[in-house]
């Protein structure tokens, strides 16, 4: 049974003037902790600060409708199925929803980009690109996260990261103050198509089934993975088992297939 851990969609697609910042990424100024490289069902907490490109999506009366990443001071990547509008609002530098920081900066949307070969029935290209009205304040607890090559190779069995503020349970509608993360292994596609069948697309990547899941909330946040030091957006946290089960592999999309598109999107806007 497959469902979205997130629900509404709406598209809003539109063009602006931008420049690019092309600052280091991918490198935490405050070193993540990472105990069982554990279970965000079966997460544990963050260090605050630690994953300094997640951010939280939340509409006007401030709550979360899903995570995302900052990609630049100027961009954040979530999920097409987040359906974010104009009106919603990133929050970035964030770390216990219940108790905010001086660190956290609520930042308004310019435009929404959402990929227009994204499809609700099958969940391919499930991405959006979110450009913001005032470039994020880069500090040591808020810098982007960078992207793949688009043939750079992410084997079945590395383990990665995921975070977000989803549900730990997926039978309660609590969600976590605080941010919580997860160590969890890739799968190859085909290991993965023994869970999900012909579901899974060329541009979907799976990872867990070790005992940890994202859940219902974490849509639209990061999958990141470590390569000499340096952390790279591998997956969108996009669907999965319906009850967030440990034991089935959850779905990301594949960020090296939609890299290209990435890319000529923010070089027009
Ligand atoms: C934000 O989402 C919550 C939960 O769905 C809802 O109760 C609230 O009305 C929403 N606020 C706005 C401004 O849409």
């Amino acid at each position: 049974m497959a469902l979205l851990w997130l629900l509404s969609c709406l598209a809003l697609v539109g063009s602006a003037r931008a420049t690019l910042s092309l600052a280091s990424c991918g490198v935490p100024a405050i070193a993540p902790v990472i105990r069982g490289y554990t279970r965000v069902v079966n997460g544990e907490p963050a260090v605050p600060g630690s994953w300094p490109w997640q951010v939280s999506l939340q509409n006007k009366t401030g709550y979360h409708l899903c995570g995302g990443s900052l990609i630049s001071e100027d961009w954040v990547v979530t999920a097409a199925h987040c359906g974010v509008r104009t009106t919603d609002i990133v929050v970035v530098g964030a770390y216990d929803q219940e108790d905010p920081s001086s660190d956290e900066q609520r930042l308004t949307i310019a435009k929404v980009f959402k990929n227009p070969k994204f499809n609700m029935l099958t969940i391919r290209d499930d991405i959006t690109l979110i450009k913001l009205a005032t470039p994020a304040h880069l500090s040591a607890r808020v810098s982007p996260v960078c992207l793949p090559d688009p043939n750079e190779d992410f084997p079945g069995g590395m383990t990665c990261v995921t975070t977000g503020w989803g549900r730990t349970d997926a039978a309660s509608s609590q969600t976590p103050a605080v941010l919580q993360q997860v160590a969890l292994p890739l799968l190859t596609n085909e290991q993965c198509k023994q869970y999900w069948g012909f579901r899974i697309r060329n541009m979907m990547v799976c990872a867990g089934a070790d005992g940890a899941s994202s859940c219902m909330g974490d849509s639209g946040g990061p999958l990141v993975c470590q390569k000499d030091g340096v952390w790279t957006l591998v997956g969108i946290v996009s669907w999965g088992s319906g009850t967030c089960d440990p034991k089935v592999p959850g779905v990301y999309t594949r960020v090296t297939v939609l890299r290209d598109w990435i890319d000529s999107i923010l070089a027009a806007n």
